[in-house]
């Protein structure tokens, strides 16, 4: 069976071109629920309705276990699809989301004032501060919604998005932050943008932690584990046509790649 990898766009596939790198022997099942991106302007309601839609999707793909590298997705479903969803119509398969793995990382090297850039929907859930405050009572923690960012990222308008950015992260600049969190999978695609801005400052990137930890995941539970094949088979499928994330999807993972228009 396969790992499910989903996100509501290109985000997704950065999460999944770095957990590849590391775990190439899977077979992989990419869902990007472009029609439906952005997702981190949406209410809770529709954010879990989509996402329990699209794990319903990849489950009958023949995915066993699914990352939900989507942060929105995370913050305002995963829990509810653990303990609701799951239990009834699949309980023997599993899905992952990415903010308690990232939080862990971010805390690593101790912050005392961390930032967190993420999507509305992941802000207003509250879920990384809730995370943060668990674990680093003393933590400062500041968060900053970035509502245009992951749709310029998503078109490839990324010299657009530059002044964007620094719109965004000058709140947190103010705030005297010793780290930031790239709170949502499309932020990790303008990184070096990121960095340049915000000298001094430790970044965060998802794509640098998520794929470690399903590793570490992976060897903790060898009955899950033992259900994943290992043919490294790739399978790319969207709800909607995208040119730039066809051509961000050729360019990291061969020409040969065929992305998939499907609907559910
Ligand atoms: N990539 C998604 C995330 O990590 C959000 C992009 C969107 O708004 O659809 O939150």
């Amino acid at each position: 069976m396969k790992i499910g990898i989903f996100d509501s766009g290109v985000g997704g596939l950065l999460i999944m071109r770095a957990i590849v790198k590391k775990l190439p022997q899977y077979d992989y099942h990419y869902l990007g629920d472009t029609k439906h991106m952005p997702y981190g302007n949406r209410t809770q309601a529709e954010i879990y309705e989509l996402t329990k839609q699209a794990v319903d999707y990849l489950f009958k793909q023949g995915c066993h276990l699914i990352i939900l590298a989507c942060n929105s997705a995370s913050s305002q479903a995963v829990r509810r699809i653990q303990r609701d969803y799951l239990p009834k119509h699949y309980p023997s398969r599993r899905v992952l989301g990415v903010i308690i793995p990232t939080v862990e990382a971010a805390l690593g090297n101790q912050p005392r004032r961390i930032g967190v850039l993420a999507t509305q929907a992941t802000v207003a859930s509250g879920t990384y501060p809730k995370e943060f405050k668990k674990l680093a009572p003393r933590l400062k923690v500041y968060q900053q919604a970035a509502p245009l960012l992951a749709p310029l990222v998503e078109y490839n308008e990324l010299t657009v998005a530059k002044p964007i950015i620094a719109h965004y992260l000058a709140p947190l600049l103010k705030q005297r932050i010793d780290t930031v969190v790239l709170g949502c999978t499309h932020y990790s695609r303008v990184s070096h943008s990121i960095k340049k801005l915000m000298k001094g400052v430790r970044i965060i990137d998802q794509t640098a932690i998520i794929p470690a930890k399903l590793q570490n995941y992976l060897l903790r539970h060898p009955e899950i584990e033992s259900k994943l094949s290992r043919r490294r088979r790739r399978y790319f499928h969207i709800t909607e046509n995208s040119s730039a994330l066809a051509s961000l999807a050729d360019q990291w993972f061969g020409k040969h790649i065929k992305l998939q228009k499907i609907s559910y």
